[in-house]
């Protein structure tokens, strides 16, 4: 349960996502996580542009679920 499911996730967010695993210790923009740091330092911006297309690309479990404004 605490994996995230990105298949079919926006590739703009996965992107932005990705990059800001390169950046720790930056509360803006930068996150911390040690096994996700160690994934995203490996590959150029390009590439985990690339990778974000493709992984965006996939089947997906993810929809769109309307919540009350009233919770
Ligand atoms: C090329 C391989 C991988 C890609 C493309 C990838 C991609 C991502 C992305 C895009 C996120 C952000 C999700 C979001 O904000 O909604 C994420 C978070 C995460 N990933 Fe990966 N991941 C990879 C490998 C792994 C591996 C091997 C593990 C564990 C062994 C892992 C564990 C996690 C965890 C625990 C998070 C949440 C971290 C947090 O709270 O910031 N990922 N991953």
């Amino acid at each position: 349960p605490s994996y995230p499911k990105i298949a079919g996730q926006h590739k703009d967010y996965l992107f932005v996502a990705l990059k800001s695993y390169k950046t720790e210790n930056l509360s803006t923009w930068g996150r911390s996580n040690g096994v996700m740091g160690g994934i995203a330092k490996q590959y150029s911006n390009n590439e985990l542009k690339a990778l974000s297309a493709y992984v965006g690309s996939l089947d997906t479990e993810l929809k769109t679920v309307p919540q009350s404004k009233f919770r």
